[in-house]
């Protein structure tokens, strides 16, 4: 099997859905982010603060890059402007299967307003809220569609499982 890579907005729920899969397959779990953090030993805000999102870009694309290296199938939760690099959309079809799950703005708008959500995500900070999520998603789409081998529409019924076992059903695993 190919490493299965999750991709989409903020809150689209990339990070439970990839752990449970993690959990179920007994596969591999890499969270882009998580790597970020460990490598710098910064917080994902920190990093932002202190070199810019450019420099943030860069270690994105740094992790994919050493990702392509690496041997075995994992799991893959990308952070939510990963694809919108030409660069790393290149490194994306090399690394293996990309999901889009494609989360309406009203359910991200829900799940990013609870505080403990919007607080750790710069990209959010000093905006308004569905302002930026709408602006961002149109921003993103393009690419979010040019990296996905599959999109899978999110609806605010479904659960962590739900999604879960359409990812399993749509990949055949
Ligand atoms: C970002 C999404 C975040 C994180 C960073 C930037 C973005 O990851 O990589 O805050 O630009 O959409 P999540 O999608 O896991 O929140």
């Amino acid at each position: 099997m190919k490493n299965l890579i999750l991709e989409g907005f903020m809150g689209c729920g990339k990070t439970s859905v990839a752990e449970a899969l993690s959990k179920e397959l007994g596969i591999p779990l890499y969270d882009t982010d998580t790597g970020i953090e460990e490598r710098s030993g910064l917080s994902i805000s920190e990093i932002f603060e202190r070199f810019g999102e450019e420099a943030f870009r860069d270690m994105e694309t740094d992790e994919l890059k050493k990702l392509t290296g690496d041997e075995g199938c994992k799991i893959i939760s990308l952070g939510g402007g990963v694809p919108v690099r030409e660069e790393n959309r290149m490194l994306l079809k090399k690394l293996g299967r990309v999901i889009y799950l494609k989360a309406p703005a009203d359910l991200l708008f829900e799940r990013l307003s609870k505080k403990e959500e919007g607080d750790s995500r710069p990209m959010l900070k000093d905006h308004d809220l569905m302002g930026r999520i709408k602006s961002l998603l149109k921003d993103r789409e393009g690419a979010y569609l040019a990296a996905a081998d599959l999109t899978l529409a999110v609806s605010p019924d479904m659960s962590v499982e739900d999604v879960v076992f359409a990812v399993r059903k749509a990949c055949g695993i």
